[in-house]
């Protein structure tokens, strides 16, 4: 069921997670903290709480990604809307950032209607997102998508401006395994049309202590993020997870260049989610896969963009080449 609901002359919005019960379930938590080794799907790390501690993350002095990024579009952005011209703009993410007003801001000095389709799992911050930026650009029209990327990107509304950007920022591709990047990348593609754009943030290789020390910083807010997962599950299924029982860890992988969280048991345990009928024994030392983050090699990702009909038009990086903005255009 599609739900379309319009509370602002300017805004308007897509519920598309009205009969999706079954991602919430439980049953990927039961599947996952079954097998050996245990894993745990990253979209329990964003809670309210742990998105709050995100956005602390990325002011964090080792958390360099995020104002890496904000530098390369601060300088590029008037390029970027040379190479694209007028265009709509569709952001996966809930698009509050400085990032998304960089490029609205910019977008807006052209002399066109302003679209924007934010998408969001959670339509709670998607409005609070769109509420603000409407306040804030007097010309934005608003349209946001709440639902998985999968369904919003299968279920955009129709164009206004014959011309579409899609942005994906801040190297959140980076969460997913190649498996689940080639299944994103091919959903990317048929919501745009040929001659369409993709802009995509990513993460670069670097020296590991750079890496590692991003994923352990020093206040210890990356280590409260990793374990507020546990609290999730424990508020979500009625669990009894202990969070002093775990430590956080967090290194890199050099085979598959990412870098791993992962949460440790300190002692032999086993813990109830309740909800879930479900109790998990834990050995000294035993630990839950949290995330990845691939770090990329532009050259192997310019390849891959290629291979799914994106070939990049464009690549900006920093001084220091940390991060990279690629902007494709679809084929
Ligand atoms: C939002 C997924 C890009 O991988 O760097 C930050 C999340 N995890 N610190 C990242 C995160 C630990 C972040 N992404």
């Amino acid at each position: 069921m599609k739900t379309q609901i319009k509370e602002h002359a300017r805004l308007q919005w897509i519920n598309l997670d009205t009969d999706l019960p079954a991602i919430d379930d439980g049953s990927d938590v039961i599947e996952s903290l079954t097998q050996t080794p245990k894993t745990l799907s990253c979209r329990y790390l964003y809670d309210d709480r742990g998105s709050e501690l995100f956005e602390q993350i990325t002011d964090l002095p080792e958390y360099y990604p995020t104002r890496t990024e904000q530098v390369i579009l601060d300088t590029y952005v008037s390029e970027i809307i040379e190479l694209t011209g007028a265009c709509e703009l569709v952001e996966l993410g809930s698009g509050s950032s400085r990032k998304t007003h960089t490029l609205l801001t910019a977008y807006s000095q052209l002399d066109n209607p302003l679209h924007y389709y934010p998408i969001d799992v959670s339509a709670g911050i998607l409005r609070t997102t769109a509420l603000n930026l409407l306040d804030s650009y007097p010309l934005l029209n608003v349209c946001g998508v709440a639902g998985t990327y999968e369904r919003a990107l299968a279920n955009l509304p129709p164009r206004i401006i014959e011309n579409r950007m899609l942005m994906f920022l801040g190297s959140t591709m980076g969460n997913l395994d190649d498996r689940d990047r080639d299944i994103f990348l091919t959903q990317v593609k048929q919501a745009l049309q040929p001659g369409e754009f993709f802009l995509l943030g990513v993460d670069l290789q670097k020296p590991i202590g750079i890496l590692e020390a991003a994923y352990n910083d020093a206040q210890g807010v990356t280590a409260a993020f990793n374990l507020n997962a546990l609290q999730h599950l424990n508020d979500r299924f009625d669990g009894n997870f202990d969070l002093d029982n775990f430590a956080h860890l967090a290194f890199f992988n050099p085979t598959a260049s990412q870098i791993e969280m992962h949460l440790k048991s300190l002692t032999d345990r086993t813990v109830k989610l309740k909800a879930l009928d479900l109790e998990i024994s834990f050995k000294p030392g035993e630990t839950i896969h949290t995330e990845i983050s691939r770090k990329f090699h532009l050259p192997t990702l310019e390849d891959t963009l290629t291979a799914h009909g994106f070939p990049p038009l464009k690549i900006w990086t920093d001084a220091q080449s940390w991060f990279g903005l690629i902007l494709c255009q679809s084929q």
